[in-house]
């Protein structure tokens, strides 16, 4: 860890590759953890003492002692949703108001943003995204169309007439689209939250974030969703609506790009996806099967079964190279412990015969060429030491390194915050 940096994490795959369960156990390292894109489409999932929360856009450093989390300028904010994630913290004895300040920047996901996100989708037939339903698409195209609304506006004295004009807005929208919509509940349960909300400290965050790297403090810049969501180089238009790659913590927080020391890459030892998209490692045999019962993949968010598959070296040497990574985290190999041999993609075979190892600007139609090892055959998930691990998985890891030219510093082995073993950390 370098001092006075910034140190960021993020997903390498297409989403829930563990990444709230890692920035939890790393939080006592740093002052400061800050989200920086997307909202309540996601769902990080932490496990310590027998409990289980699912933290969607308040960062994953909450429950480390009195570190101060941020939501950062990059973020949309659901009031209603986060009014619900927040009291939840709070009856489990979080003292959220303490630890968490919000960027006045942040985008508000107004309730007609849900309804046009449902609208469109619906609008789309088979060509749909899949989303989680929450907002996000039309509140990051308010963003850039300049019609949004941010957190602070809430304390402006014309909030209530801003608010009107793009309401009126989207419910012609709505209504060209046919779709039809109840919206007086959703919206008084969202008044309730921005009352809520205009509780907590809201801030101009990239100045909080640019003092303490001032002062020689480490802040951990927590991403969601994961590279292959990514809006500009993601599996396009099967993606999010914001830049999930390392950059994005720039734009996202307010961070210069000379002060990131670390990247984490996290990726799971297989691959999963939820919702619709190309996923070229898909598996629809009982090996696919196998990984999603026994990692209980299930999306966090909607309850999704999510779409499992072999690891795909194309695909995460690709997010990589564009996230700068540093240092690799492997997730959740605990799942592939009964399987007599593991796969990995090296290769795509494309339509016209010939065969890359570079990801294509189209892979709909390429075909996984795979290296196979033997596999481990131990039971990972009480190991608490690099030197428990079996030989054949050490032959893995050491693959999985020399493939995508990173070290792999940490091995996830479970859910629990205490499964995880660091390596060259
Ligand atoms: P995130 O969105 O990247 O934070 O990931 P999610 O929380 O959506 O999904 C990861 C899931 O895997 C959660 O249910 C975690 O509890 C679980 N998990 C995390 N690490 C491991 C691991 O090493 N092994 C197993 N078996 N489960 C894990
Ligand atoms: P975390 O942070 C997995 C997917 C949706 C859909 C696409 C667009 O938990 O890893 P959106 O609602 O963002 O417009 O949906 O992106 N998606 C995720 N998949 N994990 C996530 O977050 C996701 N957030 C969005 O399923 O395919
Ligand atoms: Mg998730």
């Amino acid at each position: 860890m370098t001092k006075g940096k910034f140190d960021v994490l993020l997903g390498l795959q297409w989403g829930d590759e563990g990444k709230g369960k890692v920035v939890d156990v790393l939080t006592p390292r740093y002052d400061v953890v800050a989200r920086f894109q997307g909202g309540p489409n996601a769902g990080h999932t932490l496990i310590f003492d027998d409990k289980k929360f699912v933290l969607r856009s308040i960062p994953s450093g909450v429950f480390q002692g009195d570190k101060t989390n941020i939501i950062g300028n990059g973020m949309v904010l659901d009031a209603a949703l986060f009014q619900a994630e927040a009291e939840a913290l709070e009856a489990a004895g979080i003292d959220l108001k303490s630890r968490l300040l919000i960027s006045k920047k942040a985008h508000l996901i107004l309730p007609t943003h849900r309804l046009l996100d449902s609208a469109l989708e619906a609008s789309k037939g088979s060509a749909k995204v899949g989303t989680t339903g929450r907002g996000i698409g039309p509140t990051y195209t308010d963003k850039a169309a300049r019609t949004g609304l941010r957190v602070g506006d809430l304390l402006r004295s014309d909030f209530e007439e801003r608010y009107a004009r793009i309401r009126a807005a989207h419910e012609r929208t709505l209504k060209s689209l046919n779709f039809e919509y109840e919206l007086s509940s959703i919206e008084s349960k969202w008044r309730e939250g921005i009352a809520y909300m205009k509780s907590f400290c809201l801030v101009d965050s990239e100045h909080y974030l640019n003092k303490i790297l001032r002062e020689g403090k480490k802040t951990l810049c927590e991403g969601a969703q994961g590279t292959m969501l990514d809006v500009d180089f993601g599996s396009y238009p099967y993606v999010t609506s914001s830049n999930t790659i390392c950059a994005g913590a720039c734009t996202g927080l307010g961070v210069a790009p000379h002060n990131i020391g670390k990247v984490f890459g996290i990726m799971k030892a297989y691959c999963t996806r939820v919702g619709s998209g190309p996923f070229p490692t898909e598996l629809f045999d009982a090996d696919g099967e196998a990984m999603c019962d026994r990692g209980f993949e299930f999306g966090a968010v909607t309850g999704r079964r999510r779409r499992c598959g072999w690891i795909d070296l194309v695909a995460l040497r690709y997010a990589i190279r564009l996230n700068g990574v540093t240092d690799l985290i492997l997730m959740k190999s605990d799942v592939l412990d009964t399987f007599k041999t593991v796969k990995a993609c090296v290769a795509y075979g494309l339509p016209d015969g010939t065969e890359t190892d570079e990801f294509p600007f189209d892979c709909e139609a390429v075909k996984p060429l795979y290296e196979e090892f033997p596999g481990w055959l131990t039971d990972l998930t009480k190991v608490t030491g690099e030197d428990e691990f079996p030989e054949e998985f050490n032959s893995y890891i050491s693959f999985l390194e020399e493939y995508l030219e990173t070290p792999v510093s940490i091995v996830s082995v479970g859910p629990d915050r205490k499964q995880t073993v660091f390596r060259k950390l």
